[in-house]
């Protein structure tokens, strides 16, 4: 069965990690596929990898402008946009004594302000066509207190809250528009690579070797989750936000 058969749908940061595995379980499931990302280099060889059903625009999830024109061309050739997963996300690490101005801002300016941008374009195009489902990626971030990252806690914290706001405003205006988010602990992918190769240099090699090994989750366990948020399986879902961490940020009940 295509979960997504006939729907257009755009992702975020789709160039590699968690971006990609969406696009290509998306064309799998029927959907005809828009990947965006500022990486135009990978973002184009997964399109083509991926056939007819894909295809690759730049989009820089930071630029109102940029948002407002890839969406218009999206419903002009399409004829509609279903489905919007913001998914693109940065990540550097730093307390609340030593993240940078700088870094606050670039963190903030992807995830939240690039989700804000999604959202007000989504909701404007998909109330004119018959609804659709935006699925935000916040993070267990925005559950747990991870102090190492706290711009990232922050940037989280605002997707989470607006994924709330945007569902119940569409909810009460009847727009047949959902808008959930998904909280992943550590999924294999380059961001956190990179973020772990980070994290061993500044504590040091020792630190590194004799670190305590924290299980994974596979780009794919998001994956599954994004589709079923993005599918008509999910209808009654909304304004929801779903944890996908293995139990990582629950508090346990029992001695
Ligand atoms: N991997 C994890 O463990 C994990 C856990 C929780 C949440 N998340 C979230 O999931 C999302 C994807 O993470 P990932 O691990 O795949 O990261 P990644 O770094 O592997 O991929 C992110 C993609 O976003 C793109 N991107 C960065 N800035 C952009 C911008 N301004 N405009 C458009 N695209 C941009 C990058 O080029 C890249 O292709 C992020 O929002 C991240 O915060 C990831």
């Amino acid at each position: 069965m295509s979960r997504l058969q006939g729907k257009v749908a755009i992702i975020t940061g789709a160039a590699k990690g968690l971006g990609e595995a969406d696009a290509r379980m998306f064309v799998r499931e029927g959907a005809r596929v828009i990947l965006t990302d500022v990486d135009r280099e990978n973002g184009a060889r997964v399109a083509a990898e991926l056939g007819d059903m894909a295809e690759f625009q730049y989009l820089d999830v930071r630029h109102d402008a940029e948002w407002k024109a890839l969406v218009d061309d999206v419903v002009a050739r399409h004829g509609k946009l279903d489905i919007l997963v913001n998914n693109a996300g940065v990540v550097e690490l730093g307390d609340i004594e030593t993240q940078t101005e700088k870094d606050y801002r670039f963190i903030m300016a992807v995830s939240a302000d690039g989700t804000w941008f999604g959202c007000q374009h989504a909701v404007r195009a998909m109330k004119e066509t018959g609804g659709g489902s935006i699925v935000n990626m916040a993070s267990i971030a925005s559950v747990q207190g991870e102090s190492a990252v706290a711009a990232y806690c922050a940037a989280k914290g605002a997707v989470e809250g607006l994924t709330r706001a945007v569902a119940v405003h569409c909810a009460q205006k009847g727009y047949n528009i959902r808008c959930n988010s998904i909280h992943p602990a550590g999924i294999l992918t380059p961001m956190v690579m990179e973020v772990g190769r980070q994290a061993a240099i500044m504590r040091g090699p020792d630190a590194a070797q004799s670190g305590q090994l924290v299980k994974l989750g596979e780009p794919d366990d998001i994956a599954y989750t994004v589709v079923f948020l993005a599918s008509d399986e999910s209808k009654f879902i909304n304004g929801a936000a779903i944890r996908v961490d293995d139990a990582r940020s629950v508090i346990a009940g029992n001695p």
